[in-house]
């Protein structure tokens, strides 16, 4: 098992009430796995993915990356495990308006002194059908396009784990179906892929499903199951 969250609470307070953004929940994927959380707006889907990629710590529970506690490392042993393992794309990316698209997305290995796989970039750029905009500035792109920056800038570093929130929001169907053949396809070589969406068309590519509601989570035993 690559990924392991126990218990997962997120307690947030609004207007002085105490709530549960997410509660209990229980989350594991094994290497390979194509996992959806599918859930109604506001329902914890993000609250949930910040905790399981290690931007946020859960009130309580735990989370593991290879029985490796996440939230017991310090802020810099974190900050260098996400950046070695964890391709996260969260549901509101922003790009640096001062750097063009291929700087936006190698700038992380950059700063990590990591040596640029240049093919393996132009691999993604093309893939995800944005290798023309490579030389461009974000704020000339669109919302589409600039979701699709941020999907290469995750997967630059060849996480084997990918956690993506509405990856294909902003993505019309052709778009959206290169993205995830493109996880599907890292999923076959071992990567595990856990993307939060609306979008249906995400199932066909799945073999692990959960429902989320009101911030509980729950294995889908229906149509598509849990194999
Ligand atoms: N920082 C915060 N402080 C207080 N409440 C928050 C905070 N972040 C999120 N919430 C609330 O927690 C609940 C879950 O939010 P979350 O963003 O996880 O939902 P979601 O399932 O991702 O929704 P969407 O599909 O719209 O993205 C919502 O009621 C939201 O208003
Ligand atoms: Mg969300």
């Amino acid at each position: 098992m690559i990924l392991n969250g126990n218990n997962i609470t997120k307690q947030y307070t609004r207007r002085g009430e105490k709530f549960n953004a997410v509660n209990n929940a229980d989350f594991f994927a094994w290497s390979g796995d194509f996992t959806v959380i599918f859930g109604e707006s506001g329902s914890g889907k993000s609250t949930l993915l910040n905790a399981l990629a290690g931007v946020t710590a859960p009130t309580s529970g735990n989370v593991e990356l290879d029985g490796q506690p996440l939230f017991k490392l310090n802020d810099e042993e974190l900050a260098r495990l996400r950046n070695e393992r964890i391709g996260y794309i969260p549901q509101n990316t922003a790009s640096l308006s001062a750097f063009t698209v291929a700087e936006n997305i190698t700038l992380t290995s950059t700063l990590y002194n990591k040596k640029i796989d240049k093919e393996h970039i132009k691999a993604l750029l093309n893939k995800l059908g944005i290798a023309h905009l490579a030389n461009e500035h974000p704020q000339n792109l669109s919302g589409g396009e600039l979701r699709r920056v941020a999907i290469a800038r995750a997967l630059a570093n060849k996480p084997d784990l990918i956690i993506a929130d509405e990856p294909t929001s902003n993505l019309d169907e052709e778009n959206s179906r290169k993205v995830y053949s493109l996880f599907a396809r890292l999923a076959r070589t071992g990567v595990a892929v856990v993307i939060a969406t609306h979008d249906k068309n995400a199932f066909g590519y799945s073999n692990r499903v959960y429902h989320m509601k009101s911030g509980s989570l729950v294995p889908d035993i229906g149509e598509y199951g849990n194999l």
